[in-house]
């Protein structure tokens, strides 16, 4: 990383391409687990996390991260999908993340369509540090769709149109996606003491622009995220294309 090819504003990091914007958010991630080894993670899944797993577990391999103190909740999980199903996130967390690292599995938590209220109380009890996002093209973070409220907690939702075209490329060939998922809330998310959103390539750049500098409102879910005071945007510079000049020209 170098002078000339980011620069930082309190909540906007823009980095030269996907994979040195996945390295950064990997950074901070194994920087928040060395400060804290008793970490409670709020964790993403997604195209756009992929790199950022793999790094941690390169830094796991390589460097002695550990995450053997750690605790994580994940954000999200499609409904109806049979255990051990290839596109289920429970499935991705273990391909990418899980099965590569320290973490014991009782510190592992994903939310179930059967026990919402069950999912934020332990939240509650244990307090997300660090929790990572990554941004629908529709502006959606979890599953929160446009419309969520910004007082919403764990519950199961109807994923919008444009998530279902989206995401069913993740599906076997031939199997329709389910058109439902259970998430975590907006109030669930803002309740993290610290929270680090992901967004690469040009397919997230309307969003994310309107997620910074249109209005807050449901219809962009994340635009939410302004409303907390530790929010960081860790971006590539394609998804940063429809920042503002002012934000995009900082470092000229
Ligand atoms: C997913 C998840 C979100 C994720 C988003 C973007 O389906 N529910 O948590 O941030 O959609 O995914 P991708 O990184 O594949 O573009």
């Amino acid at each position: 990383m170098t002078a000339e090819q980011t620069y930082e504003t309190p909540d906007c990091l823009i980095l030269p391409d996907r994979r040195a914007a996945e390295a950064a958010l990997a950074e901070r991630i194994a920087a928040q687990v060395c400060a804290k080894p008793h970490s409670v993670l709020g964790l993403a899944t997604g195209n756009s996390m992929i790199g950022v797993y793999h790094a941690l577990v390169g830094m796991h391999r390589n460097d002695g991260l550990s995450f053997a103190k750690a605790t994580s909740f994940n954000l999200d999980e499609y409904c109806g999908l049979l255990a051990g199903h290839p596109s289920s996130f429970a499935s991705f967390m273990r391909e990418h993340f899980f099965a590569h690292v320290d973490m014991p599995r009782d510190s592992v938590h994903l939310p179930r369509e059967d026990a919402c209220a069950e999912y934020e109380a332990a939240i509650a009890e244990k307090g997300i540090d660090l929790q990572i996002l990554g941004i629908g093209r529709n502006g959606h973070i979890g599953f929160n769709e446009p419309g969520a409220t910004l007082t919403s907690r764990t519950r199961v939702v109807d994923l919008a149109p444009e998530t279902l075209a989206a995401n069913q490329r993740d599906f076997p060939a031939g199997e329709t996606m389910p058109s439902h998922a259970v998430t975590m809330g907006i109030a669930t998310i803002l309740s993290a003491r610290k929270i680090l959103l992901l967004a690469t390539g040009e397919a997230k750049a309307k969003a994310l622009a309107d997620a910074l500098e249109g209005p807050i409102k449901p219809r962009n879910p994340a635009s939410f995220l302004r409303l907390h005071p530790k929010v960081g945007i860790v971006c590539d510079s394609e998804a940063a294309g429809l920042l503002s000049s002012t934000r995009t020209h900082a470092d000229a």
